[in-house]
Parts: C-alpha cells; structure tokens; sequence
C-alpha cells in the first residue's frame, strides 16, 4: 500500500528513542522528510544516524523541551524549515513518574500536566496555521494503554494521558472541516528503556526478579510478549499518513490484547 507519504514533512518530539524513534524510522522508510526532537543532543545524533543508515533518507534533529513553549516553537520551526511546511505531528513526550496518590504534591500534579498534556496542547497549537495553509493535516498524539484501563502505580499518567485521549477527540471533531486527521495510538507493554526501568522498579520494590516482573506482566498480555517498538511504529505511520483518509478521533491500542475492555 502506498502511504502516500513521499515528501511529506513530519515532526516527531520524544523520538530520539524508544517509541518516538521506531515511529521515525517508519515514516522516513516511507521517503517522509522527518524530523526529531527530544533533549539530549547526543542521543538525537545517535537515532538521526542510525534513520539514515536504515533508509538513506536525511534526519533533521532539533533539541527541544517539550515542556518549554519556546521549544515547542522551536521544534515545529525547525520542521517547517526542513520540510517545507508540516503535514504531520506525532506528539510524544517522556512518562512521568511512577506512584500512586499519596506520592504526589501540587508541583508534582503540574510538572506532570506540562510534560504530558500542556506539551501536546502546544505543540498542536503551533502546528495548525502550517497544516491549514496546505489544507491538510495528520496529528498522532501517543498516549498509554491506560487511557482504556487506568495502571496501578501510574496515576500522573493514568490522569493526564486520558486528558490527551478526551483532546484527541475533541479536535478531530473541531478540525475536521480543516481536513486534519487526530488519533492516538497507546502502547501497552513495548520493549523499550522505560518499560525496562519501570519493571527494574517493581521488582526491586517487590524484592522479586525482573524476570519474574516481566512473567506477570506476560501473563496478561494474550498474545504472550511484549511488543517491539517496530511494531509499534507501524501503526502510527498508517494513522498520521495520507493512505488514512477516514480514520479521526479514535484510540488504537497496540497492546497485544492486554487491555480486556471492549
Ligand atoms: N513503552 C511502552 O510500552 C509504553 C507504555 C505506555 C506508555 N508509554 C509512554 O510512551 C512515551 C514514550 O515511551 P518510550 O517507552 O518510548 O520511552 P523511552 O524509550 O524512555 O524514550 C523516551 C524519549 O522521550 C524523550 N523525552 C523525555 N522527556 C522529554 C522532554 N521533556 N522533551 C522532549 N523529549 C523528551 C527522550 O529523550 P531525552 O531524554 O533526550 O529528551 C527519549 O527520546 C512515554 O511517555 C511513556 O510513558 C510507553
């Protein structure tokens, strides 16, 4: 299938690893022309390199911190600069800590609200003109699967990520005479440097091994594994691409059945 990606400029934040990555990977094997933001400049060099090597399309890279606004202007900037405009966001940011209600005071609350709800606010919002001016536009804003079944010891996340889940909605409905497409796609349990820290977390907290962390978590997960971020990246370039003309304002859980709602 043609994705009709080709040329298409696409900005990425959170994508110098893990989800963010695997998700640039693919829409730059489509001949999109990607750029990545996140925090360190090391890492950005390190996935913009490794892209380049898998696809032999050129990575733009921008540091950015997604919870400061002038960032966020900077990253979109710099996409529009390299790409000649932007028909595609896919929002991303780190996750916030781990705990559970009694852990958190207000800064917390609001540290958690900048990184994982304000950032994706921002960014969109500095998207649109750019998408409006091509009469087009692709967002994939990456959430959890939490936001169908909240996960224990995760509330900064459980709360804010459904608040991306009910602004993913909410947009697809309000930008749908603008032509712009907004989904979200939510991982549950893949393979990547935070799933592999917050399951060194647990077990340490339980005095368990990992390996015995990752058989719980297995045990819930029908298809017997966790995912790979490849596989993950897959679903997301489908929805932020042009080959998706009518899918807006849905959740995709890439989960391998883990979550049981209906
Ligand atoms: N993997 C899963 O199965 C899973 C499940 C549920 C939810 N999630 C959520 O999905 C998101 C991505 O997870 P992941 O597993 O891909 O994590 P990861 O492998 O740890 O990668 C996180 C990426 O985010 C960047 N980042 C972190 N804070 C940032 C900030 N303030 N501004 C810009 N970039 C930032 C990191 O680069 P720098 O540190 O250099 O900025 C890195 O590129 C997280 O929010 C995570 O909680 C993941």
């Amino acid at each position: 299938m043609d994705l009709a990606l080709q040329g298409k400029s696409v900005l990425l934040t959170a994508a110098s690893k893990g989800l963010g990555k695997a998700s640039a990977l693919e829409f730059a094997r489509e001949g999109a022309i990607v750029t990545i933001a996140s925090r360190d400049l090391a890492e950005l060099q390190r996935a913009a390199a490794e892209i380049e090597a898998a696809t032999g399309q050129k990575v733009t890279i921008i540091q950015a911190d997604v919870t400061k606004e002038t960032d966020v202007q900077k990253a979109v900037q710099a996409a529009v600069e390299s790409g000649g405009g932007l028909d595609v966001l896919v929002t991303n940011a780190g996750g916030p800590p781990g705990g559970g209600f009694d852990n958190f005071d207000d800064q917390a609350w609001i540290r958690a609200f900048e990184l994982n709800l304000l950032s994706v606010i921002r960014l969109i919002r500095e998207s649109l003109p750019h998408m409006r001016a091509k009469g087009a536009g692709r967002i994939v804003n990456l959430t959890s699967s939490s936001i169908k079944q909240p996960i224990q010891g995760l509330i900064l996340s459980n709360t804010y990520r459904a608040g991306v889940n009910a602004l993913t909605k909410s947009l697809s409905i309000e930008l749908a005479a603008d032509n712009i497409l907004v989904n979200t796609v939510a991982p549950g349990r893949i393979a990547t440097d935070r799933v592999a820290e917050l399951d060194a977390k647990k077990a340490q907290s339980k005095g368990v091994s990992v390996a015995d962390v990752q058989a719980e978590s297995i045990a819930q997960i029908p298809l017997g594994r966790y995912g790979v971020p490849e596989e993950f990246g897959k679903a997301v370039v489908f929805l932020g691409s042009y080959a998706n003309t009518y899918i807006t304002g849905q959740a995709l859980l890439v989960d391998g059945g883990m979550v049981k709602a209906l």
